[in-house]
């Protein structure tokens, strides 16, 4: 591709600037990359192969030992002598994955959200952040570094433009949901569209695009050992400027993250506004990877001072009122209402009779989860999947919890993974709820698309913390049950009913993270060191004893 005489950045309201402007930080050659490869770990437990860990309060050392990805039996080009028989889907799936690489002035950045030539387009020609993550993994753990810094550069790059909505002016920090590059083959230019919010359905700004930036910026780290690109002011400042939207002062009585409807993976309306699950996981992970990644200096310390301090109090928050076993389902069914004072145990004023008949079915004997959201008289208990995996691999759950979590999924296989894995969450709403919910959305009815479908992205996030916890054998269990359908299907967005039987209704057709989850998670069982790139250490002091409410973990 020519490199274009002038590039030109435009948002969604016009306002340009060249690219002189932006030469730029860009594309700089890595200064301490080591990608030296070691022999593959083969079967080795996560904690054997975990290395580099960093203890509380943060140092430096979480990066000085180079995590090495392993051999890889990469496919397009095998590596690994040792490596057992590779599944065919892996070469097809790598092909497809290559295919979806968006260049940007002849430099990879990204990865297009599908390559669905048979259905509209809508959005799915675009970059998505959340998007781009297993495509970006899967890139670290085949030993190829360079898109994923490209893609940190220039997403950050995007973050610095000015953003409204109408005349509304988001807070400067916001990542964008995702961008696209646009040739005028007439001027010879190259020019990026941003969406932050201003074009999406429902005009929603994603709180999940800065947490995803700043956990892929602590996994390229940690996989390739380069702390140069962290290290970078301009890094720095980008992770500044989203921390600061999330750790502002304001109204709050509680450590979490207030959101909008539809501002994560669920980008549509769907009764997860308040605090949803998957904001709180995404927003811990993020704050314990800025913790490993913000410089000592004068402006990272006020920072992490705030962190360590919004960490614990975020951390007793959730393992305290967004837990659920049996024994909590038991308490709340018992709770008295209308408590006044500090004495209170219904904090939130929970009516018992809000308790789903659901629930009682589906809670084992042995197992638990973080529920949807809590809030003023509100307990979702619905399940979601990214948000309990991130408590997982982010140690926001603890060592019982974890267990309980992974107890849970085993027990109850046939609702949440079924016949595809896996449930984006469980279960669906149907009915009159649907209505009230969703606003008769008719693309999340029930058991499709958000809204209880199945979503084989998931299967990466899965696999990580089966290995973390120790099962792996349940995520192969998981693998297997994709291997039978996915490519065949070719490799749908996500599958609608309850098992997870049908191709879902408005599904795109290879859709990128679809495909890039699958190769993320047969990697990690290779190499189950690779899952360190993803997954935080536990930390001894965030660890110390809460008030419990539930002695039952
Ligand atoms: C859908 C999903 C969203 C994803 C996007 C692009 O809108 O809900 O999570 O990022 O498609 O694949």
């Amino acid at each position: 591709m020519s490199t274009p005489s002038m590039d030109v950045y435009q948002n969604g309201n016009g306002s340009c600037c060249s690219m002189a402007e932006l030469e730029d930080i860009d594309f700089l050659r890595p200064r301490n990359l080591n990608m030296e490869r070691k022999g593959s770990l083969g079967e080795r437990s996560f904690s054997e192969a975990q290395i580099g860990f960093s203890p509380y309060p943060p140092s430096r050392a979480e990066f000085d030992v180079v995590h090495s990805p392993a051999k890889w039996s990469g496919f397009t080009t095998p590596r690994s002598p040792f490596a057992s028989d590779p599944h065919p889907m892996i070469a097809e799936a790598w092909e497809a994955l290559r295919r979806s690489l968006v260049h940007f002035r002849g430099r990879p950045v990204g990865t297009i959200a599908a390559l669905d030539s048979s259905d509209e387009k809508l959005n799915y020609d675009q970059v998505f952040v959340r998007d781009f993550v297993p495509s970006a993994l899967a890139f670290l753990m085949n030993g190829e570094p360079e898109i994923v810094k490209n893609f940190i550069l220039k997403t950050l790059r995007l973050q610095s433009w000015e953003k409204k909505i109408d005349r509304f002016q988001l807070g400067e920090g916001v990542m964008p949901a995702s961008f696209k590059v646009l040739h005028d083959p007439v001027r010879n230019t190259e020019t990026l569209m941003a969406d932050f919010g201003e074009s999406a359905i429902g005009r929603v700004a994603p709180i999940d695009s800065g947490f995803w930036w700043i956990i892929l910026l602590r996994a390229y780290t940690k996989s390739t050992g380069d702390t140069s690109l962290s290290e970078m002011p301009e890094c720095q400042k980008g992770m500044r400027l989203i921390l600061s939207l999330c750790l502002s002062e304001g109204f709050d009585t509680l450590p979490t993250l207030l959101c909008a409807d539809g501002c994560c993976m669920i980008d549509r309306r769907m009764g997860v506004y308040g605090y949803p699950i998957e904001i709180q996981a995404l927003f811990f992970m993020a704050l314990r990877c800025a913790l490993l990644l913000l410089k000592h200096d004068a402006e990272g310390k006020e920072f992490i001072e705030r962190i360590v301090k919004r960490l614990h109090a975020l951390s007793y928050h959730m393992r305290t009122y967004f837990w659920l076993d049996l024994k909590q389902v038991n308490d709340i069914y018992r709770y008295k209402t209308e408590e006044y004072s500090h004495t209170a145990v219904n904090k939130f004023n929970v009516i018992p009779d809000s308790l789903p008949e659901w629930v009682f079915d589906f809670m084992p004997l042995h197992g638990g989860y973080f529920i949807g959201n809590v809030g003023p008289s509100n307990m979702d208990f619905r399940w979601f999947c990214l948000g309990n995996c991130i408590a997982i691999l982010s140690c926001l759950a603890t060592p019982e919890q974890e267990t309980k979590i992974m107890d849970l999924i085993e027990s109850r296989w046939d609702e949440l993974v079924g016949e595809m894995p896996l449930k984006v969450c469980y279960p669906a709403i149907e009915g009159h709820d649907w209505r009230l919910v969703t606003g008769c959305d008719p693309k999340n009815t029930r058991w499709s698309y958000h809204n209880g479908g199945s979503w084989p992205v998931l299967l990466w996030l899965l696999t990580a913390a089966c290995i973390k916890t120790g099962r792996p054998q349940i995520a192969r269990r998981a693998i297997e049950l994709a291997e039978i359908r996915l490519s065949k299907d070719g490799w749908p967005e996500y599958y609608d009913g309850k098992l997870g039987r049908f191709i879902g209704k408005q599904a795109r057709k290879y859709q990128t993270w679809s495909i890039a989850g699958y190769l993320v998670a047969k990697m990690m069982l290779e190499d189950p060191s690779h899952v360190g790139m993803v997954a935080l250490e536990e930390d001894k002091q965030l660890m110390k004893p809460v008030l419990k409410r539930s002695n039952s973990f």
